[in-house]
C-alpha cells in the first residue's frame, strides 16, 4: 500500500497539513454526520493543539498518501479510575475509504496504546460506516446512546419556566466554581456513577477538586466558557444536584450540554428538570450567542431523555460505543 503513517504533532505542524486534517474531518462529518454543524479550521486546530477538557492531550497519528494526510487517528489515555482504556478515534476520508487505510492506521496506532488493555471508541453512529467497520475488526458494541438536540427558536421558552423545589436554592456560575462550593460540588458529581454505560471499559471518572480546577484551566485555554447551574439543599448546605454546559467558541453557535446529576438521596423532586431548565433561561437571558445546544444521553436512561424531551429536545441521532482489548488474548 503506497501509504505513510506517522505521528502527527498539532504544534509543530505546517499549515498544508493541518489544512488537510481539517479536510479530512468536515469531509467525513459531511458524510457521517449529515446536518452537522460543520467544524471550523481553527476549532480543528485548537483541538490538535490544546488539551481536551477533561481527558487531557491525545497522541495523534496521520495517514499520507502522495505526501497529503487522508486519515487521522487519535487516542486519549483517561485517568480517574480509566487507567485501563485508550479512546480511540479513526476517521478517513470518504474518498479513500474501502481501501485498506482505516485498518492500517488502527494496527500503526495499537503499539502506541502505552500498555492500555482496552482499545474503547466512543460515539460512533449507529449502523453507519464506522459501527460495521469496528465489528469486522473485532470490536463489539458495548453501549448505546441517543444524541438529541436543542434548537432554541424552535422550543416555547414556558416549558423552562420551572418551579425550584421547596427546601432547595440554586447558584450558577461560569469558569470556575466558587471556593466555598467546589468540594461539594466535588460530592455531587459522585452521581454521574449511576448512570448507566451498558458494558463500556470508560467510566465517568473519580472527581476530585484538583480534577475540577484541571478542567477549568483546559476549557479556559480552550477559551470555552463553561457554566454550572447546582441545586443546594438548604437544610445542610449540599450541592443536591448539578448540571453543565459548555459554550460554543465563535462563529460555532451550538453549546454542549455535558453531564447532569443528582445525589441518589435526592432524586424524585423534579431537581435534574429544574437546574436545566434554568440553564436554558439563562442562555436566552444572557444573550448569548447561542442557536442550538445537542447533549449526548444513554439510550437506557429513560429519566434523562424524557428529562430533554420535555425541555424541548428532540432526538436527532443514535450512536454507539464500542471495544476490543489492544492486544490479541
Ligand atoms: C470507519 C472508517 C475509519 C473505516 O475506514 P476504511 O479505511 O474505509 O476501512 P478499511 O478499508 O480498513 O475496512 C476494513 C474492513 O472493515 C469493513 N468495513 C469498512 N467500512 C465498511 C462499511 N462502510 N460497511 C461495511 N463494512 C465496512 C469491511 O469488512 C472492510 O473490508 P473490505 O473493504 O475488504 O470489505 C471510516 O469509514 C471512517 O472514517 N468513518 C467515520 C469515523 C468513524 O466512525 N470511525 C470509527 C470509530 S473510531
Amino acid at each position: 500500500m503506497d501509504i505513510e503513517i506517522t505521528a502527527f504533532d498539532g504544534e509543530r505542524a505546517e499549515e498544508a497539513d493541518l489544512l488537510a486534517y481539517h479536510r479530512v474531518v468536515q469531509s467525513a462529518r459531511d458524510v457521517d454526520l449529515a446536518e452537522a454543524v460543520p467544524i471550523a479550521y481553527e476549532a480543528v486546530v485548537r483541538s490538535v493543539r490544546l488539551p481536551h477538557p477533561g481527558l487531557g492531550r491525545a497522541d495523534r497519528w496521520v495517514a499520507r498518501r502522495s505526501g497529503e494526510v487522508i486519515a487521522v487517528a487519535f487516542a486519549y489515555f483517561p485517568d480517574g479510575g480509566n487507567e485501563h482504556v485508550a479512546l480511540v478515534d479513526v476517521t478517513v476520508h470518504p474518498k479513500a475509504r474501502r481501501q485498506g487505510i482505516g485498518t492500517a492506521l488502527l494496527e500503526a496506532v495499537l503499539p502506541g496504546l502505552r500498555g492500555r488493555r482496552v482499545v474503547e471508541g466512543l460515539q460512533v453512529v449507529a449502523g453507519g460506516a464506522g459501527e460495521r467497520w469496528a465489528h469486522a475488526l473485532g470490536f463489539r458494541t458495548v453501549n448505546a446512546t441517543v444524541m438529541q438536540e436543542l434548537r432554541i427558536a424552535d422550543v416555547d421558552a414556558a416549558r423552562w419556566d420551572v418551579d425550584v423545589p421547596e427546601g432547595y436554592r440554586l447558584e450558577t456560575w461560569s469558569g470556575a466554581a466558587p471556593d466555598h462550593v467546589v468540594e461539594s460540588y466535588v460530592r455531587s458529581k459522585a452521581a454521574m456513577h449511576d448512570a448507566p454505560t451498558g458494558s463500556a471499559a470508560f467510566h465517568h471518572p473519580e472527581w476530585t477538586v484538583e480534577r475540577v480546577r484541571r478542567t477549568e484551566e483546559e476549557l479556559r485555554r480552550s477559551g470555552r466558557d463553561h457554566r454550572v447551574v447546582v441545586a443546594v439543599h438548604e437544610a445542610t448546605g449540599e450541592v443536591a444536584g448539578f448540571t453543565e454546559l459548555r459554550l460554543p467558541v465563535p462563529p460555532n453557535r451550538e453549546a454542549v450540554q455535558q453531564d447532569t446529576g443528582v445525589h441518589a438521596e435526592h432524586r424524585g423532586h423534579g431537581l435534574g428538570l429544574c437546574v436545566k431548565a434554568r440553564m436554558l433561561r439563562d442562555l436566552v437571558a444572557d444573550d448569548l450567542a447561542v442557536d442550538s445546544v445537542i447533549t449526548s444521553t444513554n439510550a437506557d436512561n429513560e429519566h434523562m431523555v424524557a428529562v430533554n424531551l420535555a425541555l424541548g429536545y428532540t432526538t436527532i441521532r443514535s450512536m454507539v460505543d464500542v471495544n476490543r482489548t489492544a492486544a490479541p488474548d
